[in-house]
């Protein structure tokens, strides 16, 4: 059963929304949550009619879903299709809806870069260099369907590219900037990205991640890119650059020609199930998976999860610290906040830059309202000590949130009391890059929140934890946490792989959604997720294959096998801890360790660094040649007990020889 990722408590205190919350939510009660999630599920056409009506659409919509399950032999179906009939632009419903409202000066972004610098964007400005650049890229040929890369770092101009792609009906991908050169050319290469968007560097930690560069080192081996636009973020003296003549222009000399601007300013509308990005992640194989999102339900998803779960109004300032890399900026930094007029912080760089008080010195320079962010942020906070937050004037944050891996309920209770200064509730947010948009939480201001519990189903959402057998598990019995139902926001499929698709999430247990993670439903409907039970890893709450690991490490010369497990860790949930097996001639040294940290960071990127790296003579393995992965868990954890069946193991001497040896760290 799942691993126990970080430290618990047992804390069966509960929190009810202050009085003072409940009077102007949304959703004041949990009648009123129980109620509409009933006819979520009973009345799906009804409900979201009503709850769709921020979008714009063109032409409405007629019918809300249709599903054709997976095959038996698992390796077609699973194909959806919601709000079938309907046109939209999502960009008319992120921007031009607002510049008829008093939303038209009001500020859509508000940036400040690592190094101290502030820029406010409005709405009526994002529109105009959303226009600009939609229309450069249908110069460059880009149609309706082609795919775009963007590679940025945390500036306002990211968001105006994945919504100029939008804007033309241009597929993008948002390669975190934290991927190397050789992650980013296996990502443009199979989605087939014709132009890429990037900037010159970006502040990270008091240094400069040199993302043309790196970009450069890309584009030697892709081999559809013919564009690259890049944006002057630095000036050349801090992060000196070379344009390749023909294929490479700097954004701020783009000069669109009338008619395009006249195509971006009136744009077309698309299908709902037009696909509207790709993003990357990590699953049980090496090769990491195209997600692929659609236009109608993940922005209706987006837009109603976002008003509804964090409760914003036009006087909130609302900071989600995700990067717009990962699918929480897509969908909660971009898309769902935009579509809702909200007001956005964004912050470019490193928590603790110069020192760990720049998060809270940034709330209350801008009187940030909602703040949003990871529990490994948070114990990190509570690890520098309460000073550097309570130093700072938060009474302007009045909701807080937190997402990406299970928050331990000592995490919760410090974010409370020291943060939010036991006045604002929390909202956990348990969801996947696959599901597009929140799928558990609690409502504030509806429910009463548990520590430690991300909560209960989110509209349309109906979950299951599951026997090893495929049978219901009994209240508080852990099991496999499963979706029942295809939701509006759900990936559609895996980029030029939908076999793949079918058989990683919807053919495990007939009808329903595998998730990949661990859970448990209490008497109260609340769940309780205990973090992936697949071959993936929460590090930090990045999420890191462990094949990608070992497929990234075995292509090292020196290198013969390689297993990656993770270790429950107090900072980061889990670790990452690799044991390695080298070839015949070569010897485990401290030159060997860094020479294959330095290959991860080239093969993936640095957020994917080994915590530990253990060499080994061999690893343990069934008499199918299968790794044991559970028993080098547990020697990564320190357990040295022999727990469980051990007598499948090829070479028994090889456990002892790894439990015995010292961690080397
Ligand atoms: C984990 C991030 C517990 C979970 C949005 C999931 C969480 C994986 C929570 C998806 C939460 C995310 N409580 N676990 N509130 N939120 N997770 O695709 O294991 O980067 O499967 O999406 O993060 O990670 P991804």
């Amino acid at each position: 059963m799942p691993e126990k990722s970080v430290s618990r408590v047992k804390e069966d205190r509960s929190f009810e929304p202050s009085d003072h919350f409940r009077e102007h939510a949304r959703i004041a009660s949990a009648a009123a949550y129980r109620a509409m999630h009933r006819e979520s599920l009973e009345q799906p056409d009804e409900f979201w009619r009503e709850n769709s009506q921020d979008l714009v659409w063109r032409t409405p919509w007629t019918k809300f879903s249709e599903w054709k399950p997976a095959s038996d032999d698992g390796k077609s179906g699973a194909e959806a299709k919601f709000f079938l009939g309907g046109t939209l632009n999502v960009t008319e419903t992120c921007l031009d809806r607002h510049l008829t409202t008093s939303a038209r000066t009001r500020a859509a972004i508000v940036w400040e870069g690592e190094t101290g610098e502030t820029r406010t964007l409005t709405y009526f400005e994002v529109h105009r260099d959303v226009v600009r650049l939609a229309a450069s890229l249908l110069d460059m040929g880009i149609k309706a369907g082609d795919r775009v890369g963007i590679y940025m770092g945390m500036v306002p101009e990211t968001a105006v590219a994945m919504l100029a792609c939008a804007r033309i009906g241009a597929t993008h991908s948002v390669v975190f900037g934290g991927f190397s050169a050789d992650a980013l050319r296996d990502r443009m290469n199979d989605c087939g990205a014709r132009v890429l968007l990037t900037q010159d560097g970006a502040y990270r930690r008091g240094s400069v991640v040199p993302l043309k560069n790196m970009a450069d080192a890309a584009l030697e081996s892709t081999e559809t890119i013919e564009k690259v636009v890049v944006l002057r973020r630095m000036g050349k003296e801090l992060a000196p650059i070379a344009m390749k003549d023909g294929r490479d222009v700097y954004w701020d000399e783009l000069s669109p020609s009338a008619e395009s601007v006249a195509r971006a300013k009136a744009p077309e509308a698309f299908d709902a199930e037009h696909p509207l990005f790709i993003l990357y992640t990590s699953g049980s194989t090496g090769k990491p998976k195209g997600v692929l999102h659609t236009t109608g339900g993940y922005l209706a998803t987006a837009n109603l999860s976002t008003k509804l779960i964090f409760d914003i109004r036009e006087s909130d300032l609302y900071w989600c610290t995700a990067d717009v890399g990962w699918v929480t900026g897509h969908s909660y930094i971009v898309y769902g906040p935009l579509s809702v007029g909200a007001s956005v912080m964004m912050y470019e760089g490193a928590p603790n830059q110069p020192d760990p008080g720049r998060f809270w010195r940034i709330i209350e320079r801008h009187g940030v309202s909602i703040l949003y962010t990871a529990p490994t942020a948070i114990r990190a906070f509570i690890r520098w000590g309460d000073d550097h937050v309570t130093k700072a004037d938060l009474s302007s944050l009045r909701l807080l949130g937190s997402v990406g891996e299970p928050i331990n309920p000592e995490a919760w209770l410090w974010y409370h009391k020291v943060v939010g200064g036991g006045r604002c509730p929390i909202v956990d947010t348990w969801w996947q890059t696959e599901t597009g948009g929140v799928m558990l939480t609690t409502l504030p201001g509806a429910v009463t929140a548990k520590p430690g519990s991300t909560g209960l189903p989110f509209f349309g959402v109906e979950i299951a934890v599951l026997r090893d057998d495929g049978t219901p598990a009994p209240a508080n019995e852990s099991g496999k946490l499963v979706i029942n139902r295809p939701w509006p926001s759900m990936a559609r499929t895996l980029w030029k792989d939908s076999e793949r698709y079918v058989s990683a999430y919807w053919s495990q247990n007939p009808g329903v959604y595998t998730t990949g993670d661990g859970a448990r439903i209490d008497e109260g409907g609340y769940v309780w997720v205990t973090g992936r039970i697949d071959d993936v890893l929460n590090v930090s709450g990045h999420r890191i294959g462990t094949a990608e690991i070992e497929s990234a490490l075995v292509s090292h010369p020196a290198v013969a096998e390689a297993a990656a497990v993770g270790k429950p860790d107090d900072l980061k949930g889990q670790a990452l801890v690799v044991f390695v097996t080298l070839k015949g001639d070569k010897t485990a040294s401290k030159e060997m360790k860094d020479a294959l940290t330095q290959h991860i960071d080239r093969e993936i990127g640095k957020f994917a660094r080994p915590d530990q790296i253990r060499f080994t003579d061999a690893l343990p393995k069934t008499r199918s040649g299968k790794i044991m992965r559970r028993l080098l868990r547990e020697v990564a954890s320190g357990n040295t007990d022999a727990k469980g069946d051990t007598s499948t193991l090829e070479d028994l001497s090889v456990l002892a020889k790894l439990r015995d040896q010292k961690d080397e760290g």
